[in-house]
């Protein structure tokens, strides 16, 4: 779908958007919607008194045909109360039209903008993010319903956003554009199936990132092997599909100095999660297609981050592995060494995302010293039963960096849950063969342990952990994004690095 911007003329035909806010419970259009609402004989009005529409965040009302042939609907959006209007209720108030115009037969729409009395945002704030939110909601994975009938699939491919002052409104959306292109690529990348999506194929997904500038580095098996990434290299042992390392760098921050030290970010990338011989249950196992989640948003990220050619050095690196049973998989009790000399008793195969994060966060802090790590995980099904689809769990051995990440988390509506470290929980991993085990003996805390695992790989590094295995996909769906995958963490990082380790 295409975006423009323009100066606001009063529509003849197609689809209208009006934006409306909540007057001590009655509907307020803005003085162009008032207009629009004069050219069409007062519809607009008439309809809005006969409904319940209130003009609340996330509200919108249908009205067809009204009164001039050519306009086909008005489709009216609420923002809720004027003064309370952010950036995340102008992207819902874009998601929701999008989601009602694209059951229409309309091609083309058209927004009003102008920013309610008493509202705080801009008006080019709230043209930007209203396309922005329109944007991300049209998203659809559609590439392999081969059967679905053209007239089932949505025509929107054009929305004009009429705003008194186009220029900052088009500027602002191109960064956000470039967010949404890379949230889009996470998405696909998680919906991909794990016959089409392993290792191989993932990091060639990677390497198209050079056409923007990115360098891409792949480490095949024997170079892990002759670096001694036991612990990676174990979890990819028992499939036909070998394993990967990606290392991905946009260096857009400064050549040398401080500001020259680079941050990182590490995703786990298993393609697909059988939990190998510690096997799954079958019910649900289609799900670990997308246990490449972390690795899906750190390559989404990359692409946001030098799409809008962010002032800012930053690594990313995708640990790639498929975790299946076979005669060569690795077996509860196994023993290995990993890339830090520490020894890994591995009593559950199906707790592989750590060992392939221990590797590459290892690697990551060694070879490029960076000012922070983050890494994200669909680590544990534990986070589900603490945090449910509302908050990715967050663990940091750094305060700054865990009060920045959710901020950032709050201020684009992908919300952190802080959960802790402690040495007693570290305590529950110590092994009595090897220097750690890859799982508790009992003693709950799962997901708990599971970040103090990672926390033995990170070297003292600032670091912090997102466990996304309750975001990453979503069955619901929102305003925002269809049902599917969500590319929860691609805009909340590059918020984080927009607001604090970007040079001017
Ligand atoms: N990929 C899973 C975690 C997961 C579960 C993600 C459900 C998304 C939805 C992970 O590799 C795993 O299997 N974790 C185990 C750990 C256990 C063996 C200690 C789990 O959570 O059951
Ligand atoms: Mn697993
Ligand atoms: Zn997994």
């Amino acid at each position: 779908m295409r975006i423009a911007f323009s100066k606001p003329t009063l529509p003849e035909k197609g689809a209208v958007i009006l934006l409306a806010s909540e007057d001590k419970s009655a509907p307020k259009l803005t003085a162009l919607g008032r207009s629009l609402d004069k050219s069409v004989g007062g519809s607009v009005a008439r309809a809005l008194a006969a409904s319940r529409f209130k003009g609340r965040k996330g509200q919108s009302l249908i009205i067809l045909a009204p009164g001039r042939k050519d306009i086909s609907r008005v489709v009216v959006v609420g923002l809720g109360k004027a003064g309370e209007v952010t950036d995340l209720i102008a992207e819902r108030a874009g998601g929701v039209a999008y989601a009602e115009l694209g059951k229409s037969d309309d091609s083309r729409a058209v927004v009003l903008v102008e920013a309610p009395r008493h509202c705080k945002l801009g008006a080019s704030d709230l043209a930007a993010h209203f396309a922005l939110g329109a944007r991300l909601r049209s998203y659809r994975f559609d590439k392999y319903r081969t059967k679905e009938k053209k007239e089932d699939k949505p025509k929107l491919v054009r929305i004009d956003v009429q705003v008194a002052e186009p220029a900052p409104a088009r500027r602002l959306f191109a960064g956000l554009d470039a967010v949404a292109d890379g949230v889009f690529h996470t998405r696909e990348l998680v919906s991909e199936p794990a016959n089409v999506l392993y290792p191989q194929t993932l990091a060639q997904e990677a390497r198209k990132l050079s056409r923007l500038d990115v360098r891409v580095e792949v480490l095949d098996e024997n170079k892990m092997k002759a670096l001694g990434f036991g612990a990676l290299l174990g979890v990819g042992q028992g499939s036909a599909h070998p394993p990967r390392l990606v290392v991905m760098r946009w260096n857009g921050g400064p050549r040398r100095g401080k500001g020259a030290q680079p941050v990182a970010f590490v995703g786990k990338g298993v393609t697909f999660d059988s939990g190998g011989i510690s096997i799954k249950p079958s019910r649900g196992m289609e799900d670990m297609k997308w246990d490449m989640g972390g690795a899906g948003v750190v390559i989404g990220l990359m692409r946001a981050l030098a799409g809008r050619s962010a002032r800012v050095n930053v690594v990313g690196i995708v640990g790639l592995v498929e975790n299946m049973p076979s005669a060569t998989a690795q077996r509860p009790g196994d023993i290995v060494k990993s890339y830090s000399g520490q020894t890994i008793e591995v009593l559950n195969t199906d707790a592989e995302g750590r060992l392939v994060l221990a590797d590459a966060l290892w690697y990551c802090q060694k070879r490029f010293k960076p000012k922070f790590m983050v890494d994200l995980a669909t680590l544990t099904g534990a986070i589900i039963v603490t945090l449910g689809a509302h908050h990715a769990g967050l663990f940091s051995n750094d305060d700054e960096l865990a009060a920045r990440l959710t901020d950032a988390g709050l201020a684009v509506g992908e919300k952190l849950w802080r959960l802790p470290l402690d040495a007693a929980y570290d305590k529950m991993i110590d092994s009595k063969a090897a220097d750690v085990q890859n799982i508790s003996s009992g003693g709950g805390a799962g997901s708990i342990t599971a970040a103090q695992f990672l926390q033995r790989f990170v070297n003292k590094v600032p670091w912090a952990h997102l466990d996304i295995a309750g975001v990453t996909w979503s069955t619901k769906g929102s305003d925002t994004a269809a049902p599917g995958g969500t590319g929860f963490g691609v805009r909340l990082l590059d918020r984080l690095v927009a607001d604090h380790y970007e040079s001017r």
